[in-house]
């Protein structure tokens, strides 16, 4: 295969002009039935169809344990993309859409079904012409991912033949901690070449997650404050305000921290805090996060400076949330995480002595991602006291989701006779600034698998150093007692405030 380097990942302005069309090809979906599934990839292979980005014959096959035929199939795929795509519904593109959607049932150890899934991939290239072009995607519980890629290798479907190419996508965690990525890697590597193999981190393919760089590298005006002269501290926060839903199975013994820290957060913390790559292409990206990530050093007191919670019963939006350890399918004497805080330093000219503040959480009091540069107060201040009363320390703030955009806080004077200083924001907003709305991270990502580009998937490096950070907290926490409590909500609990506030901070209200 053929991995584009030296693409440029910011180039979707560039695609207006030029658009990046997916040649012959197919998707097999392992673990069609799960809720990544429906909610996102389905509606975003049926988005990237109806942008004119698929080719004519593209084929997407399930497989899965449920009885189905290819009918049923297709009715699934059809309503998660009338619920969840997000471009119009069209009927014409959906007619295409079916004449290559296949549906193959069995285990995931199931031999006679990989004979199956074998026969049906060879059907399609001669029904569509999809040239022998297949992308897997292990949309599967982690603990599958060798079973499948084993099963892969044994039925001959993981080698390309004849100039065509075979690509696995696999979704994160990578793996349960530093041992267990590296040996699912060594799996992986025996099937698959590294170009071939595409982890998946879905923040990546987020517009607002990439705008990092823009924000960065292509102003004058952020850079020169974008250190520990000026910053103060960083938070990166991600909220959600549903709680595991029907995700007992997978969230259960994982937790927040390796759902979502160990890839999103860290690759929030990576972007912020690396230094200019010499170029946008894969190799010096990497080389970049990689770095810094090697840098980031664990605070000394793990039990001060980390915190990890489980939400109570509670009221979220108007209506009664159960606890936890109420959930469907959850051991009610479950330890499992389902909030994180953690202290990080980076141990770099830049970051020495800056506090990075990371925190997620289920059940909070609303959805928002971001990170908020918080500066230094003025070393001086001419004002009386009173005046600046209510002034706060200038924050720039990179709003993530939901309300797009980037955010500068600082302090003006309030109308009047008397000098009074306030806090003010300045906002831009992607939803004023741009008429066409952003292509959600999963189209991104399936196309960009289907070009064979691998600038925005984190490499086995990067994994490394991610697990290599949050290990040591994985295992402390093992180690010591229960997780503490939060009411579903809230803002999460009490003790992640006192981390903060030890070092005379608080957490944003975001
Ligand atoms: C996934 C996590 O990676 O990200 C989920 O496994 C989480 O637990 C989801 O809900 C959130 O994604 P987004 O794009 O809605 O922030």
């Amino acid at each position: 295969m053929t991995a584009v380097h030296g693409a440029n990942p910011l180039r979707d302005a560039a695609d207006r002009r030029l658009p990046r069309i997916a040649g012959p090809s197919g998707l097999v979906i392992f673990g069609v039935t799960g809720d990544l599934s429906r909610k996102k990839l389905m509606p975003a292979v049926y988005d990237l169809a109806n942008r004119g980005l698929l080719p004519p014959g593209f084929s997407l096959i399930g497989f899965a344990r449920r009885e189905w035929q290819d009918e049923d199939f297709a009715q699934v795929v059809h309503d998660a993309v009338k619920q969840h795509a997000r471009t119009p519904f069209r009927e014409e593109v959906w007619q295409q859409l079916i004449q290559g959607m296949r549906f193959v049932q069995g285990n995931f150890d199931d031999d006679t079904a990989f004979e199956t899934l074998k026969a049906t991939m060879e059907e399609l290239d001669k029904a569509q012409g999809t040239g022998g072009n297949f992308a897997f995607y292990l949309s599967v519980p982690p603990k599958f991912f060798p079973t499948v890629v084993k099963q892969l290798k044994n039925h001959g479907l993981a080698d390309p033949k004849d100039g065509s190419w075979r690509r696995a996508v696999i979704e994160k965690p990578f793996g349960h901690d530093l041992k267990s990525a590296q040996e699912l890697n060594q799996v992986v590597h025996e099937v698959f070449p590294p170009e071939a193999v595409f982890r998946i981190d879905h923040y990546l393919g987020k517009e607002t997650v990439q705008n990092i760089l823009a924000l960065r590298f292509a102003n004058t005006m952020f850079e020169p404050l974008w250190n520990r002269s000026y910053v103060d501290h960083v938070q990166i926060t991600m909220a959600e305000d549903i709680g595991i839903g029907g995700r007992a199975g997978y969230y259960d013994g994982i937790g927040a921290a390796r759902d979502v820290i160990q890839n999103h957060l860290l690759q929030l913390l990576a972007l912020t805090a690396m230094e200019e790559p010499s170029s946008f292409d894969a190799d010096a990206l990497v080389a970049e996060k990689t770095k810094v990530l090697g840098a980031v050093r664990l605070p000394a007191d793990l039990g001060k400076e980390t915190v990890r919670a489980q939400y109570t019963a509670g009221w979220q939006g108007g209506e009664q949330a159960v606890g936890y350890l109420q959930e469907d399918g959850i051991d009610p004497k479950s330890t499992t995480d389902t909030y994180a805080a953690i202290k990080l330093e980076v141990d770099n000219r830049r970051w020495a002595g800056v506090p990075f503040y990371l925190r997620t959480g289920k059940r909070l009091g609303r959805r928002v991602t971001e990170i908020a540069l918080v500066f230094q107060r003025a070393p001086h201040s001419p004002f009386d006291h009173t005046a600046t009363e209510e002034l706060g320390q200038n924050a720039l703030v990179i709003r993530v989701q939901p309300d797009e955009g980037v955010t500068v806080r600082f302090g003006s004077k309030v109308p009047g006779t008397s000098m009074e200083v306030r806090d003010v924001s300045m906002d831009f907003a992607y939803g004023e600034s741009f008429t066409e709305s952003s292509p959600e991270a999963y189209e991104r990502l399936i196309l960009d698998v289907l070009l064979g580009d691998a600038n925005l998937f984190p490499r086995l490096e990067e994994v490394e150093q991610s697990w290599r950070i949050l290990d040591p907290i994985e295992e402390y926490w093992d180690r010591h007692g229960k997780p503490a409590r939060y009411p579903a909500g809230t803002w999460g609990p009490t003790e992640a405030d006192e981390m903060l506030a030890r070092d005379g901070r608080s957490w944003r209200r975001p």
